[in-house]
């Protein structure tokens, strides 16, 4: 393969070297593009076709369906490693060995408490805020309270603000909940494990003893290692962006949190939910709302579908479709909306315009199902992706900021006025 690209432009040949990746990626690397072509630039509306860093946390290839952290594969890590070791995984780059992982796992616990007074900003929210709005907030929030900002520079600076903030993510993310069933607002125990104080924090009753469910908490564990990082999406690149202007790491994932609520992003898992659930209150016709997914004059999406970069299956599909069916037989429910997911997934398969357009069923097709069958309120189901997304986050941030990468600002085309003159009022 040749070692530039040659672009000509106004007769005049300008090379560019091209970098290729370990997985044989390939890129125009064009830094110099504007100033050897007098201020040439170039556009991609959504980034289709460009790339914002190199990065060696996780490689996608959407054409084989194939999803690796740190060159893991995503069937093995889901399958054999908990949540924890995914997250040690990604943030530091290699798996932990078990004395690595129980440190890890003591000093997240340390600092899993969070200022009492995080209870005065909840309470001042209504009941009906959606939580992700509440999660954005109270993460912003958490600056206030560990106002010191991370020297990138420390490794051991930026350990204590990883630790405190996995310590402290999961008391947001239970008491968000909490909050909008009325709940008191109480810490879990920290003799469990990582996801099972999770899930106790979330679920504990004021006035019963807590019985924990190995179904969910194997549930969850493998739910939070499938949303644990997707390379360069949406809400990751707003981290990597609002950290790059060197603001803190809570302001930046609280930045990313915001842009995960979108329903074309991670809101799309509280948007399936709600999709089935239409369908099913419309009688079941999945064919009448595959039509309206097809018809450009209907604004209706089949939410769960498509991707940007799996023009094949989505491999975390695949495992949450199985796993769904696992968890509602564990536990003895019979969820008709999973039928009717499985239904629209056969026919969209077989249906032409889907299968020309590449679209299958996403990382939240299936997995509201799942979060449902655990008790999970649908609005907390973004909420719940933020939790896997975390660690995922704070490595990207973390590779970002001690490669010292440049503030992102991207370029335009203006297609705006041309200059002219101002008129005072009168005279307009
Ligand atoms: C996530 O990037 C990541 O990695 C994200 C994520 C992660 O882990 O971080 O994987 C998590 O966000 C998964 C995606 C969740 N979103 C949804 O399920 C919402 C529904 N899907 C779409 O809105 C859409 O597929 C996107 C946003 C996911 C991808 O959009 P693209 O890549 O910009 O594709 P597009 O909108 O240009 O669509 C291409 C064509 C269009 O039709 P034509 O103009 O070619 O005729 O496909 C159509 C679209 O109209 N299309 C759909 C569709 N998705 C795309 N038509 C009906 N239903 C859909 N869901």
């Amino acid at each position: 393969m040749s070692k530039t690209a040659t672009l000509e432009i106004n007769g005049q040949k300008h090379d560019f070297p091209l970098i290729t990746g370990t997985e044989n990626e390939v890129a125009i690397d064009i830094k110099t593009l504007r100033g050897v072509t007098g201020g040439v630039t170039t556009i991609d509306p959504g980034y289709k076709n460009t790339g914002s860093c190199e990065s060696a946390i996780t490689f996608l290839n959407g054409e084989e369906g194939i999803l690796r952290y740190r060159g893991y594969a995503i069937e093995d890590l889901a399958e054999k490693a908990s949540f924890l070791e995914v997250a040690y995984l990604l943030i530091f780059g290699e798996l932990p060995t078990r004395v690595e992982l129980d440190k890890f796992h003591a000093d997240i616990k340390e600092e899993s408490v969070v200022d009492d007074d995080i209870k005065k900003i909840l309470d001042a929210f209504p009941k009906a805020a959606h939580p992700m709005g509440v999660l954005s907030s109270l993460t912003s929030a958490l600056t206030a309270f560990n106002p010191s900002s991370v020297n990138v520079d420390s490794e051991e600076d930026m350990y204590r603000a990883i630790v405190k903030i996995m310590g402290k993510f999961p008391v947001l993310v239970a008491w968000t909940m909490r909050k909008q069933k009325g709940l008191p607002l109480d810490y879990g125990d920290d003799s469990l494990g990582y996801v099972e104080n999770v899930l106790k924090m979330m679920f504990k009753k004021p006035n019963q003893e807590y019985v924990e469910n190995p179904i969910l908490v194997n549930a969850l564990d493998k739910l939070l290692i499938l949303h644990a990082d997707h390379e360069q999406n949406c809400s990751t690149s707003t981290v990597r962006i609002v950290g790059s202007s060197h603001a803190g790491l809570f302001a930046s994932l609280s930045a990313g949190i915001s842009a995960l609520w979108g329903p074309l992003h991670g809101g799309a898992n509280q948007a399936v939910l709600e999709m089935l659930e239409a369908i099913k209150e419309d009688g079941g016709d999945t064919k009448k709302f595959m039509a309206k997914a097809k018809d450009k004059e209907d604004p209706f999406r089949l939410m769960g579908f498509g991707h940007r970069v799996y023009k094949n299956f989505d491999p975390r599909a695949k495992i949450i479709k199985v796993a769904a069916d696992e968890v509602l037989g564990d536990l003895g429910i019979e969820d008709p909306v999973l039928d009717i997911a499985k239904g629209l997934a056969t026919e969209a398969l077989s249906d032409e315009y889907f299968v020309k357009r590449k679209l299958y069923p996403n990382v939240d097709f299936y997995s509201g199902i799942i979060y449902r069958a655990m008790g999970i309120p649908v609005e907390m189901f973004t909420v719940m992706f933020a939790l896997g997304r975390l660690p995922g986050w704070i490595a990207q941030w973390k590779e970002m900021r001690t490669r010292k990468e440049p503030i992102g600002r991207p370029r335009q085309v203006y297609t705006g006025e041309n200059h002219r003159e101002f008129k005072t009022v009168d005279d307009r």
